[in-house]
């Protein structure tokens, strides 16, 4: 049959087979959330409903091709006030429908079908699928477990070839939530336009704060990928955007043409978006707190574990602990939902020696505590 994903199996897998049975059979802890609004952390609504009731009696729709021109000073003072800050202009903001739109509207932009971009492994899952949609290869750079999940500069250097045409950067990185705080040596010797998704810049641990990738490659195109679905906790709200930096802004013009191909920016969430940058911080210092709240009570649960390996994350909401003793993730992940207890196996983010399981710290801390216990029992 023709067509994307023509050939993919789409039967449910061993593991959402056991645990639609899990469910069925009295329920779970699911420790595998990324879904704040069903976590208890819900972005006040009060400043919400303000925001939007300027937003009905002056409704027009004349929309730009970069989005509303308000939105995206927003998106420029917010970059101004990163560290480093990353300077930029309104007309260097693309507003978008989500963080994965804007993924799309880059590929199409950079490359061709046939041509290829490299990804990290391990990784957040939906690359593949967004590359399949514009008929791209990815090509894997491994982040090294024992360096603290650092990127194979050498290896990513290595994995480009004449067809090439993108680095995708994940900082803080889903899963394993190692944060590019310097700039790479191998991204400038490659010279390649670079995508970084910085989706979960506000959420720290490890580090102080996340450096704009674009700040530090100043030396190359650089396409800064963010949006309000982890910001601001409000995935439902639908808005992204791209920034480029100076070296990117070559490609302003043409992706105009495709931002305005679709136009998918919703104009209500592009006109509240100047009040959440305003009044929205209070609650994103209050998220991070209780990520790192739990991060805290993870950490010091499982650290002493003889069978668990645990590096504490730059940033991130994620633990990406590798575990002792299994050989095999799925055989692990089915044995824990028998528990009660819902984790990812390692292989739903790549391709690593060793057996890993992802736990997600944005849980509702009751949950995510007796989570931890019945985990460390059963391990
Ligand atoms: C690393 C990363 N980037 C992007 C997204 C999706 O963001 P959006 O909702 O803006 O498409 C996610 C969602 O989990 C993510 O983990």
């Amino acid at each position: 049959m023709p067509g994307v994903f023509s050939d993919l199996d789409l039967s449910p897998n061993p593991l959402e087979l056991a645990r639609r049975r899990r469910l069925a059979a009295g329920g779970y802890l699911d420790l595998t959330s990324s879904n704040p609004t069903l976590q208890g952390l819900l972005f006040p609504p009060d400043i919400l409903r303000a925001a939007a009731d300027s937003f009905w009696d002056t409704r027009r729709y004349q929309p730009d091709p970069r989005g509303s021109e308000a939105a995206r000073a927003a998106v420029v003072g917010y970059y101004a006030g990163r560290k480093p800050p990353l300077p930029l202009e309104s007309d260097d903001v693309f507003l978008t429908a989500s963080t994965s739109e804007a993924y799309s509207l880059l590929f199409a932009l950079l490359a061709d079908p046939g041509d290829n971009l490299l990804a990290p492994n391990v990784t957040y899952p939906l690359f593949e699928y967004l590359a399949a949609l514009r008929g791209l290869e990815l090509r894997p750079y491994p982040l090294r477990e024992e360096d603290g999940w650092a990127i194979d500069e050498r290896a990513l250097y290595a994995a480009a070839d004449a067809c090439t045409r993108a680095v995708l950067i994940v900082s803080p990185h889903n899963p394993a939530g190692v944060v590019v705080s310097a700039p790479l040596a191998a991204l400038s010797r490659l010279g390649l336009p670079v995508i970084c998704d910085e989706v979960f810049a506000a959420f720290t641990y490890g580090v102080p704060h996340v450096p704009p990738l674009g700040a530090l490659h100043a030396d190359l195109p650089v396409f800064t990928l963010n949006g309000i679905s982890k910001l601001f906790a409000l995935p439902d709200l639908k808005l992204g955007w791209i920034a480029l930096n100076a070296a990117a802004r070559p490609f302003g013009p043409r992706l105009e043409v495709l931002n305005d191909t679709f136009l998918g920016a919703n104009s209500l969430s592009q006109h509240l978006l100047p009040d959440l940058f305003a009044l929205g911080m209070p609650f994103v210092a209050r998220m991070a707190a209780r990520v790192r709240a739990n991060l805290d009570l993870a950490l010091e649960r499982l650290a002493g574990h003889p069978r668990l390996r645990v590096r504490p994350p730059d940033g991130g909401y994620y633990l990406f602990p590798a575990v002792s003793g299994w050989d095999d993730e799925e055989t692990l992940a089915l044995r824990l939902i028998d528990e009660g207890i819902l984790v990812h196996p390692g292989y739903f983010y790549g391709d690593v020696p060793g057996t890993h399981l992802m736990l997600s710290a944005l849980t509702e801390p009751a949950t995510f505590a007796a989570g931890l216990e019945r985990l460390v029992q059963a391990l």
